[in-house]
């Protein structure tokens, strides 16, 4: 007699177990939500958030910390609003590269990049690698791309 008692008690608490939740619940966004890193739209990486436009001088600025590589964010200088955003590790044996005027060069052997990493002369002979980056609001953003 107890026994059966304590099968109709469980019986009620399984149903409501396996019921599904409401079609019109809608998921509640959390604190975690608001810094979670920015999924890309080509799905390379995630944005990252390196600086703000107020800290884009002439000469673009270096980030290190965000990438496993020292990474230099210039705006483009043939297209407003846009911005290039290149690994700063010369490839020929790793010096920090600069913008100078319209190309990137290396301080240490005389390298000089492009403004989309490949090599204009050497002793470097492998391109920059190419990370994707976008301004939102006054927020600069990169990506492994
Ligand atoms: Fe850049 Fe040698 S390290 S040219």
């Amino acid at each position: 007699m107890d026994g059966r008692r304590r099968d109709r008690a469980s019986f009620p608490v399984a149903l409501a177990a396996c019921t599904p939740k409401a079609e019109t619940e809608a998921p509640t966004a959390t604190a975690e939500d608001a810094s979670a890193p920015i999924p890309t739209e080509s799905g390379g990486g995630e944005f990252t958030l390196v600086g703000t436009t107020a800290e884009l001088t002439q000469q673009g600025f270096l980030t290190s910390d965000a990438f496993s590589e020292p990474v230099i964010v210039i705006e483009d200088p043939t297209s407003a609003g846009a911005l290039i955003a290149l690994s700063a590790k010369c490839t020929h044996t790793g010096c920090t590269v600069a913008w100078q005027e319209d190309l990137f060069a290396c301080p240490c052997h005389g390298s000089k990049f492009n403004p989309d990493g490949s090599v204009v002369n050497g002793p470097a002979d492998k391109p920059l690698a190419q990370y994707a980056a976008k301004i939102e609001g006054d927020s600069v953003l990169v990506a492994a791309s």
